[in-house]
């Protein structure tokens, strides 16, 4: 059951509605007017409800929504509604409430923080390590700060990227993703900033930038550690001055977007190496979300399966799996994930694919997986050759599924084409 803090001069009113409606908790100090008391623990709600028409509305507003999401209401005043949600409110209802808006607003809300069980939206874990993650998530979503989401790959980055922006009050508005490793420095300017008609020979019309498109919401730029100098140079100068120009463009345009980063890379050290801008690190790790790695967290794999299996039994057209057997689940606890959650899904998916029984067996598991611990892959010195050669194997495979289609085999991959290409031409893989 959701927390909810009512704050108004009827709060006593209020509570006996919510009550009606099944969602406030049967909590004696949550009786009764809560408002002026300050001496509330707020951290134990889930999400308030403020009524604009006390005393000093604006200021809790903006204490709360650091904290939870914050619904506000008033007796029907369009000025105040907008000035509501301009400061940061999820929602604005008119008075006086009845049961059935609340119902529904509530539920939406209360799809967003329990949508799962055991996680938020997609993101899933019962781990400890996990559930510190998604309290991170959740505080960020209800700020304004940048965000950087740190943590090896496939620990699922892009994910948490969404859920921060599907929380923030800035939902309805774009999330755009800035895939950095794949704009050349040649098109950095026109693909951020956009282009006026004419400025250049082929600019025959005006293109909004990815920064403009993505105003009042989320901008994510993903894999932030393999940008050049000149994107970092651009970049902070968007964020310092709060303002773009689009190339030949005669006015500044004001910047409103939110920055979430992910990368890989330890970008402390390649400060200290001098290869990423520490005044750049500095604006962008305001709140740092750091994933760790699947093998620190192992507890999270039965749920992780039983989440896959859900999502890519269905394409099996010709059975229906169930589930895992207990001996092959046993197996998948064991495993170090040099590849992280995706490998566990590449896994399941791939077995789905291929296995012959309405359950999955350990027979249908790669034999890789099926090697002695000593034979195992170890996390030792050789780590770079492991992963090396764990991505040749699988981008090997993908693009054998998908007859050397390099689109289907990065969508596959669940990367972009362009960094398949890359990624086969570094690796050697003949296609
Ligand atoms: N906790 C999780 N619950 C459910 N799915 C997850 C989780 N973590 C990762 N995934 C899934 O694993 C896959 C890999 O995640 P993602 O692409 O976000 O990795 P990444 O951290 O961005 O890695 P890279 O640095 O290689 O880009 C995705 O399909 C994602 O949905
Ligand atoms: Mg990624």
């Amino acid at each position: 059951m959701l927390n909810v803090l009512i704050i108004s001069d009827e709060a006593k009113e209020l509570y006996e509605l919510f009550k009606s409606v099944r969602f406030a908790r049967q909590d004696s100090k949550q009786k009764g007017d809560l408002s002026g008391n300050n001496s509330v623990n707020l951290s134990k709600y889930d999400i308030a409800f403020l009524d604009l028409n006390t005393m000093g509305w604006q200021q809790r507003l903006l204490e709360l929504r650091q904290l939870m999401p914050v619904i506000a209401f008033s007796k029907p005043d369009i000025k105040m509604a907008v000035e509501s949600m301009k400061l940061g409110a999820s929602d604005f209802l008119e008075k006086p409430l009845a049961s059935e808006i609340l119902s529904d607003v509530i539920s939406r809300h209360r799809k967003k923080f329990l949508g799962h069980k055991y996680g938020f939206d997609e993101i899933i874990g019962t781990s400890k390590l996990m559930q510190e993650v998604f309290s991170l998530i959740k505080k960020a979503a209800v700020s304004e700060s940048n965000v950087l989401i740190t943590g090896e790959s496939g620990t699922g980055k892009e994910p948490v990227a969404k859920a921060i922006h599907k929380w923030s009050p800035r939902d309805k508005k774009p999330f755009m993703t800035i895939n950095c490793s794949a704009i050349p420095d040649t098109l950095l300017e026109s693909e951020l900033f956009g282009f006026e008609k004419g400025s250049f020979t082929g600019a025959n019309y005006t293109k909004k930038g990815l920064v403009e498109i993505a105003s009042g919401g989320t901008l994510f730029f993903d894999e932030i550690g393999d940008v050049s100098p000149l994107f970092q140079t651009k970049v902070l100068r968007m964020l310092q001055e709060g303002e773009i120009m689009r190339i030949g463009g005669a006015h500044h345009i004001k910047v409103d977007v939110r920055i979430i980063s992910a990368s890989n890379k330890d970008l402390m050290s390649e400060c200290k190496k001098g290869t990423f801008r520490d005044d750049l690190f500095y604006r962008l790790n305001v709140i740092n979300i750091h994933l760790p790695p699947l093998r620190e967290r192992l507890e999270d794999v039965p749920l992780l399966v039983e989440h896959f299996i859900n999502k890519h039994a269905p394409k099996r057209k010709d059975m229906l799996i169930r589930g895992i057997s207990d001996e092959a689940l046993n197996v998948l606890i064991k495993c170090s994930y040099p590849g992280n959650v995706r490998e566990l899904e590449n896994i399941i998916e791939r077995t789905i694919s291929f296995t012959n029984s309405p359950e999955i067996l350990v027979s249908d598991f790669p034999s890789y997986l099926l090697q002695s611990p000593s034979q195992k892959r170890s996390f030792t010195p050789r780590l770079k050759e492991e992963l090396a050669a764990l991505e040749k194997e699988l981008i090997w495979s993908a693009l054998q599924e998908s007859r050397g289609n390099i689109s289907k085999a990065a969508a596959s991959l669940g990367i972009f084409r362009q960094q398949l290409q890359r990624k086969i031409k570094k690796l050697k893989i003949a296609t």
